[in-house]
């Protein structure tokens, strides 16, 4: 049974005293009403200290939204795994589309930083999803399928069991243009699939396949209420505590 995790994906927003009061408000909905799923809300680096302290003791887990493969060295501005478990960090966004459109991630540094992630106790999510371009030529499968096996290379069944994976179409990402729960489902299906062939059914029997683009209150219960979605990956929606606890379950 795989229960479903919900990550807020805050990408470049909140300073630290805006996300101290939104983790006091969520915490103050969650109070009157929890949820069955799995929650996490995923920050900018400067915010997690301050995060784990707010949420620590609570169900909210903690994600940080970007990490470097090395173990530490002269790479000015990154920050390591090591860091991020010593906050006590539970997940980190990998390979998000915006990180490799305009920080020039590729498939080969994804896979380096899920290795290092994994290595250090931290769960990766790890991010795939076709451009508009691409699906309208037909291409969408067989490009998530090469950033799945690309990714994912190397890391072996057991770390393919606990891993979350992020289906988010490119053309779905803050654009108000969400994929239908069918197309999401497909994908979603497909993902679990590969990395069945690559790892093996247990593995894909327990991977966890979130669905993210513009997922919003309005159509989170439809997406997900699908068979192969075990979650999902809220950019805007999480930034205020009603909605994004509506989206979780709450
Ligand atoms: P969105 O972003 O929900 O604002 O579309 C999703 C994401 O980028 O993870």
């Amino acid at each position: 049974m795989r229960i479903k995790l919900i990550a807020g994906n805050w990408k470049m927003y909140k300073t630290t005293a805006q996300a101290v009061a939104f983790a006091r408000g969520f915490k103050a909905l969650c109070a009157a009403g929890g949820t069955k799923n799995e929650i996490a809300v995923c920050a900018p680096f400067t915010q997690l200290a301050a995060l784990k302290a707010e949420f620590g003791g609570s169900a909210v887990r903690l994600g940080a939204q970007n990490m470097h493969f090395e173990e530490e060295g002269a790479y000015t501005g990154e920050i390591s795994a090591e860091m991020l478990a010593e906050i006590g960090v539970d997940y980190c966004v990998i390979g998000h589309s915006e990180r490799r459109l305009y920080f020039a991630e590729t498939d080969e540094t994804v896979n380096k930083k899920l290795h290092t992630a994994f290595k250090h106790g931290i769960t990766p999510i790890f991010c795939v999803g076709e451009a508009l371009e691409q699906r309208d030529a037909g291409e969408e499968f067989h490009v998530v399928r090469k950033q799945v096996a690309a990714g994912l290379a190397g890391i072996g069944a057991k770390n393919a069991a606990s891993i979350v994976i992020a289906y988010e179409p490119v053309w779905a990402i803050g654009t108000g243009r969400t994929a239908t729960s069918g197309q999401a489902e497909e994908m979603c299906a497909f993902i679990r699939g590969e990395v069945g062939k690559l790892f093996g059914g247990e593995a894909a029997g327990k991977a966890r396949i979130q669905y993210g683009g513009s997922v919003k209150p309005e159509n989170a219960a439809e997406i997900l209420g699908m068979p192969n979605i075990d979650g999902a990956l809220v950019g805007g929606a999480s930034l205020l505590p009603d909605k994004f606890l509506a989206i979780c379950g709450g």
